[in-house]
């Protein structure tokens, strides 16, 4: 079978862990192959926070509500949705382009995208700026075929989530073709870990945490369970 088929069909959500080292390579190729997920627009709005130290992570796993599987990984990775990164990003991408010596027509067609996705992807202050634009998208859509963009800052944080889950579903594929389990996991007082994180509520929202590490020999995977083909896709 194809080796990355094969990676993405063993890949279990493994519940308890066997303490073992992951060296700072496995580490680098797997947070490496999460930031090399497709996202909206180029933006890649998340940051990864990999918590190995054994002092931090066992305080991160006490407020993952003290989880099996957060207590015995090797390390647990706190991933957050940001959308305070887009500015520095997109100065990021366009210093690269200047590097690369793109031509200086890219470079102000990207420098005009970028602005005109600043304006569309601003909430504003009180949210009146994002309450107002989606007026007016509302109102050209009753004519137009188009698409909406991000009028909240809730909008904005759901539309980050869609980039950052990716990245997370790309860093638990990595991790399971170099031999490394994980486990996803949502259960995490949000609350206290943004704070322990030193997250603002403004820019920042915890997606979840990755608890990275080698399945215990002791641990039996129970049987996996899908939904039927024909229950989950349509065919047109
Ligand atoms: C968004 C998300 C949140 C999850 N949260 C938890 C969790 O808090 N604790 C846990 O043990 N497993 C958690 N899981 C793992 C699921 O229970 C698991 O993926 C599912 O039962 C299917 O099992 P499998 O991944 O082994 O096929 C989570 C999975 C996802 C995708």
């Amino acid at each position: 079978m194809n080796g990355t088929l094969e990676a993405i069909l063993r890949r279990r959500a493994v519940k308890v862990f066997e303490p073992v080292e992951i060296s700072p390579d496995l580490r680098e190729q797997i947070l490496d192959a999460a930031r090399h997920a497709p996202s909206s627009f180029n933006t890649q709005p998340y940051r990864f926070y990999w918590v190995g130290s054994e002092a931090e992570k066992a305080k991160v796993a006490n407020l993952c509500l003290g989880q099996k599987p957060a207590e015995t990984a090797s390390a647990l990775v706190v991933v957050v949705a940001d959308i305070g990164s887009l500015t520095a990003t997109s100065q990021g991408q366009l210093e690269w382009m200047r590097r690369s010596k793109f031509s200086d027509a890219k470079i102000r067609d990207y420098e005009r995208t970028a602005k005109i996705g600043r304006i569309l992807f601003m909430p504003g202050p009180f949210g009146i700026f994002g309450a107002f634009k989606w007026g007016i998208f509302r109102l050209l859509n009753m004519w137009k075929t188009m698409g909406m963009p991000p009028t909240s800052r809730q909008d904005l944080f759901k539309w980050a989530t869609k980039s950052t889950s990716l990245a997370c579903e790309n860093l638990m594929i990595a991790a399971e073709a170099l031999g490394i389990n994980t486990c996803p996991m949502e259960g995490f007082d949000g609350r206290r870990l943004s704070r322990y994180l030193g997250l603002s509520a403004r820019h920042h929202e915890i997606v979840m945490v990755i608890a990275v590490g080698k399945k215990s020999h002791a641990y039996v995977e129970p049987p996996q369970w899908r939904r039927p083909l024909d229950a989950t896709v349509t065919v047109l």
